[in-house]
This record gives structure tokens, C-alpha cells and sequence, in this order.
């Protein structure tokens, strides 16, 4: 699960201890120094996204496949990955941890553009996103 080099150090966390929020937010951020640059997603679209308004690049859709790749959330077919998301679960904040299970449950099958693995991914976060937009924590 954690084959990356860059998410060693986060994984031994995670592992070890759970995330508590400001290491959530520091997993955020990680995802977001990496994928930005990656995709070229402009700071425009991630900010609409994180306000609401989905309608952007696709560029910015494949920042989302970015983010849920890196965190081993879709599957090769393009589709949401529920049990490597269930396992994960787990680890993340007590705080978080019952509506992002509401919201995966509520998702998990909403990737339908499953040719194109920006726009799946992108399906699967706006779902994500109007499912609890003020508790939103892709990044
Ligand atoms: C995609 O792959 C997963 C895991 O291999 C499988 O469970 C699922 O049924 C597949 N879905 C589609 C639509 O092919």
C-alpha cells in the first residue's frame, strides 16, 4: 500500500498511530504538492472545486485521479476502490471518520466515465464534495 518513497515517511505514521487532523491536513497537502504540478491544474479549478463549483478543466479532473490514485482509491478499471477505501478508514481522525464512511458509501459508484480515469475520479470527488462540502477533504 505504501510503495512511494514520498509517502514512506506518512505511511509509517498512518501505520503506527492513526492520523490525527493536522497530520490529515499534512496528507492533504502532500497530495496537492503533487499533484498540482503533475497535472498542471491550474489554483483556480482546486479552489472552485473546494467551493462548490465543479466545472473545470481537465486538467483539474486529472488532479482528482492523481489524489485518489496516490491514496490507492481507484481501481485499474477506473473505478472507486471500497475495500482498500474501508481499510484506510481506519486510520483516518475520529472526527472524520463516520461521514467520510456516509459519503464513500453514498459514492462508491458514481465513477461512470470509466474510459477516462481523470473524469471517473472527478465523478467519484464532486460526489464526495456535495456529499458533506463543509467537511470536504480531498485536496
Ligand atoms: C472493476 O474492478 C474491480 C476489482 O477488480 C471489480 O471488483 C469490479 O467489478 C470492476 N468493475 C467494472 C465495472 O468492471
Amino acid at each position: 500500500m505504501c510503495k512511494m518513497k514520498f509517502v514512506l515517511l506518512l505511511c509509517m505514521v498512518l501505520y503506527v498511530t492513526g492520523l490525527n487532523e493536522k497530520q490529515m491536513k499534512a496528507a492533504v497537502k502532500l497530495a496537492r504538492n503533487m499533484c498540482q504540478p503533475k497535472t498542471k491544474a491550474s489554483n483556480e479549478d482546486i479552489e472552485k472545486m473546494h467551493s462548490g463549483d465543479w466545472n473545470v478543466d481537465h486538467s483539474a479532473m486529472c488532479y482528482m485521479f492523481c489524489a485518489l490514485n496516490m491514496y490507492k482509491l481507484m481501481h485499474k478499471n477506473n473505478t472507486f476502490n471500497y475495500e482498500s477505501a474501508m481499510t484506510q478508514l481506519a486510520q483516518l481522525p475520529d472526527s472524520y471518520r463516520s461521514f467520510v464512511k456516509v459519503c464513500m458509501d453514498q459514492c462508491q459508484d458514481k465513477a461512470v466515465t470509466l474510459n477516462d480515469k481523470c473524469a471517473a475520479a472527478y465523478e467519484l470527488s464532486k460526489c464526495m464534495y456535495f456529499c458533506n462540502p463543509e467537511k470536504y477533504f480531498l485536496p
